[in-house]
């Protein structure tokens, strides 16, 4: 039976961005199977199409004509096993978090790190998402785009994805393909835990567990995040606003001088890794607040919404932090969210 895609007119998109910013969509639809997304990316009556994902990484500064289609395809699977591994698939529309509990119910290890990150799974790949010491890519199998243009399923494995810090092949190429599954290979027990990042062993042994297992790490990067970062059902946000810029070594030692405590990552022989945070919070930005546009109290890398700030309030704050950080450092913060 061939059902017509209901594709509804003038839709606020407040509840699909976790930034919380209420723009329209001159058209919407909810697509739940690859079948229904290849339908309506063929309607010739709408020229321009925008994807929209979990909503958990874009800053919206105005309303979108043309249509907007909200990938709703769900379902996760078990498609192969042995006795120490599992590859997952599980479809772009499943929530991230919950995906994560799930895999760690069934006693799968490796996604206990990147627990409590707002988003979907199909949106993963694109930034490469990560967080204490672990990143999307040394999860991932493989995932399944379609090819916005011939509307033709590919299959891209880890080396086709080209991930780099939040970045990858999707993230270069915009617009070209839409990530309709991915395919995670994640541990059996005995598994090894990545826990040397301080943090999670601070948190470790505030609660006197001297042996965790997957669930124990990730309670402890929950409770993490939750102390830090603000809940986007509570505080509109999308996470780091900012990537962590990437600077030459005889460039960080100049700043070291003036700066000694200046926190860091050596990155290799030549680059060193600067949080933005911090460069953000020296600059007097953390907890400020413009309106209902402001900056995280506990961290300095997250914008925030206060209720009715539009996209265009939070970019402006954005591009203030830039300068304000490029004048007092000559170091070029680059955002991590995309901006329409
Ligand atoms: N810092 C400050 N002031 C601040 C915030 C941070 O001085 O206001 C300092 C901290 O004291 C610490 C350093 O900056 O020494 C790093 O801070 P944190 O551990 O909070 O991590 P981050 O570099 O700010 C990155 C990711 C996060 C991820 C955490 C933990 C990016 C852009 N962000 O943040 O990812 O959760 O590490 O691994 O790489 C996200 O991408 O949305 C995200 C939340």
């Amino acid at each position: 039976m061939d059902k017509k895609p209901s594709i509804q007119q003038n839709v606020s998109l407040k509840p699909y961005n976790t930034f919380g910013i209420d723009v329209k969509a001159a058209n919407f639809v909810s697509v739940v199977s690859v079948e229904e997304l290849k339908n309506v990316l063929q309607l010739k009556k709408f020229p321009h199409k925008f994807i929209l994902g979990g909503g958990s990484n874009m800053l919206l500064t105005k309303n979108v004509d043309g249509l907007v289609i909200h990938l709703n395809l769900t379902k996760k699977e078990i498609i192969e096993e042995t006795n120490d591994h599992v590859l997952v698939k599980a479809q772009a529309g499943e929530n991230w978090h919950e995906f994560v509990l799930w895999s760690l119910e069934q006693g799968f290890g490796g996604l206990e790190n990147l627990s409590l990150i707002p988003g979907n799974v199909g949106t993963a790949p694109i930034q490469n998402i990560g967080a204490y010491g672990v990143e999307l890519k040394d999860v991932f199998y493989s995932c399944e785009a379609i090819d916005i243009q011939t509307l033709e399923t590919a299959t891209f494995t880890k080396e086709d994805c080209k991930f780099g810090y939040r970045d990858s092949y999707f993230k270069r190429n915009k617009g070209q393909y839409i990530i309709t599954s991915v395919t995670f290979k994640l541990s059996k027990a005995p598994h090894t835990l990545n826990i040397s990042y301080g943090a999670i062993e601070a948190e470790l042994s505030k609660k006197e567990i001297e042996n965790p297992g997957i669930k124990d790490v990730s309670n402890a990067v929950i409770a993490i995040r939750q102390s830090k970062l603000p809940d986007p059902k509570v505080l509109g946000n999308s996470g780091s606003f900012f990537k962590n810029p990437v600077i030459g070594v005889q460039e960080f030692e100049k700043l070291q001088e003036k700066h000694p405590t200046i926190p860091h990552y050596i990155v290799s022989n030549e680059e060193v890794k600067v949080p933005a945070g911090w460069l953000i919070e020296q600059c007097g930005f953390k907890g400020k607040r413009f309106g209902d546009a402001g900056v995280h109290k506990n961290q300095a890398l997250v914008l925030v919404n206060y209720g009715n700030a539009t996209g265009e309030e939070i970019w402006d704050l954005a591009l203030r932090i830039q300068q304000k950080v490029k004048e007092t450092f000559q170091i070029e913060i680059e955002p991590e969210v995309n901006v329409y």
